[in-house]
Order: structure tokens, then sequence, then C-alpha cells
């Protein structure tokens, strides 16, 4: 049966398979508030990631490793209250499913409970076999994520590509393989060799779903705020620019501390009045 919320067909885990059999292409984009929520969701997004990046481009850290439960929770919930159709999906941040299956249990069903997500996602390979299998028998929906892994960054050395040599490449690939048989119902693959996740996507029964990884994924995913120009620092070479949302904010923002300064803000139509027949009095008190 389907989720019908106010009238809108929700988009549910199902759906996502049914797409990559279609050939029909998988949109996620990232979003950490309700009011992007529901401007996403009202374009049509097929699902928001409340991702872990909302440590590096909402709170200004330099990585995600930061990031809490409580921070994701947060998020996730602002951002299900503006989500109408999208399927929400928010990762379990670093350290919050590592140590054992229970952990995992625990802190995912937190996310669904407390953040009204859908489902989890977690970063990581075959070594997390047993934890995905774990919350997908508690009926937890999981989502994988392999390639650029960037809770890994300083094992892994950077924010760059992945999976170039015939080895690494094959490391995950396998992975690929793993997760799907644990239980996963979709991959994210992060900045890999296009011809890489070509050959996962084809292999797979699940969706893969790409950042950096070519166009032959079943889906795409990007962090919202390099889509709107809202990010600083080093833009990698997948991160497409469709506005300079940035440029728009610094524009107005400059432009009223201009218009305050000159007291040309507010102007008296912007202003509340006293009703004529109480200005008689007030003014009289305040001889
Ligand atoms: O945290 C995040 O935003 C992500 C995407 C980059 C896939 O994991």
């Amino acid at each position: 049966m389907d989720i019908v919320h106010n009238s809108v067909k929700k988009v549910r885990i199902p759906d996502l398979a049914k797409w990559k059999r279609q050939s029909r292409k998988i949109t996620m984009l990232t979003a950490y508030d309700a009011t992007m929520a529901a401007l996403l969701d009202r374009a049509g997004i097929d699902a928001l990631l409340v991702g872990d990046s909302l440590g590096m481009v909402v709170l200004g850290h330099e990585t995600t490793i930061p990031v809490t439960l409580d921070d994701v929770i947060h998020h996730a919930a602002a951002v299900t209250r503006g989500a109408r159709r999208a399927l929400v999906i928010a990762d379990l941040p670093f350290l919050t499913y590592q140590l054992s299956a229970e952990q995992a249990l625990q802190n995912a069903g937190r996310l669904l409970q407390e953040g009204g997500v859908h489902a989890v996602k977690l970063e990581g390979g075959r070594a997390l076999a047993g934890v995905v299998r774990r919350l997908v028998e508690a009926g937890i929906p999981v989502m994988g994520h392999l390639g650029l892994t960037p809770q890994s960054v300083h094992q892994l050395g950077g924010f760059g590509a992945v999976g170039k040599t015939e080895e690494e490449a094959a490391r995950i690939f396998e992975d690929a393989r793993v997760l799907q048989q644990a239980g996963a119902f979709a991959i994210v693959l992060e900045s890999i060799p296009r011809e890489l996740a070509a050959r996962i996507t084809a292999e797979l029964r699940i969706p893969t779903i790409g950042i950096g990884a070519g166009p032959d994924c079943d889906g795409q995913v990007l962090v919202i705020h390099d889509l709107l120009g809202l990010s600083f620092g080093h833009k990698p070479k997948f991160a497409r620019r469709y506005a300079d949302v940035g440029e728009i904010v610094s524009r107005a923002a400059a432009q009223y501390c201009r218009d305050v300064q000159q007291g040309s803000f507010p102007s008296d139509e912007e202003s509340y009045h006293t009703r004529t027949e109480h200005a008689g009095a007030l003014f009289a008190q305040r001889k």
C-alpha cells in the first residue's frame, strides 16, 4: 500500500530498486534544515540526505569527524518536518556504529525515532557487513557508502579520488557485493573512477548513487551548498554549481548595511504608527 501524506505519494525504499530496473535516474541532495528540505522537496527531489557533511558546511569543522549523533538528530528532525514526498536518510556519524552491532542498532534507532528519518547511511565495506545485517534484521533500511569515505580522511590522506589502482578497485567492487548481500538497499559511491562505478552499477541489483563517480550510476547526489554556490575553499571537479547564492547573499547583506548606515532603512512605510486617538496622550506623558 502506498504511504500518502496530505495527498502526496511519498517515495518509499522499494521505489529506488524499481527505478533502477526501469533505468529511471534517482535524484538525491543533502539538506540540513526544514526550509531547504521543503524547497528541494517542492522541486521534486527523490531523496534527502542529512549528511554528516553538515559538520563542514553548517558547523564550520574541517572534517566530518567531530559531528555527533545529537547534531545529526537535531538537523534530521528539522529536515523531516520540511519534507513531504522525499525519502529522508541520515548519516550515522563517526564512531556511532563501528564499536558493535548493538551500538549501531541503538544509534540508528535514535535517528529513526527522534530524527524521524526513513533510513540510515554508514561508511565502509566488508568489516561492517554484520552491522548492516543487524540493522536490516531490525527493520532499519541501510544505505552503504564506498570509495572516498570522509570519516576515514586521515587514513586515506585527504579527500582525493580512490579506487584508481586495480587492487583498490577490486576491494571496492567486492565491498559493494558484500553490502548488497548484507541487505543494504542502495550504495553511495564517492570519488571513484567512472569505469569502476559503471561496473559496480551493472553488477548490483540495488541502486548506486554517485558523487564524483561518473554518469553511469543509478542516481546522483551532491552537497546542496556546492550546488548553490554556498561553499568556500576547494571545489571538487564533480561539484557542478547551479547557482551563486553565496554572491546574492553577500550583495544583499552589503546593501542592507549601507541602507542602515545611511538611514534609508527602515522607511516610514516600514514603521508602525501610533493610532491618532492615542497620540496626544503619549506625547503629553513624555513632557
Ligand atoms: O555527508 C554527506 O553529505 C555525504 C554525501 C557526500 C554523500 O555522505
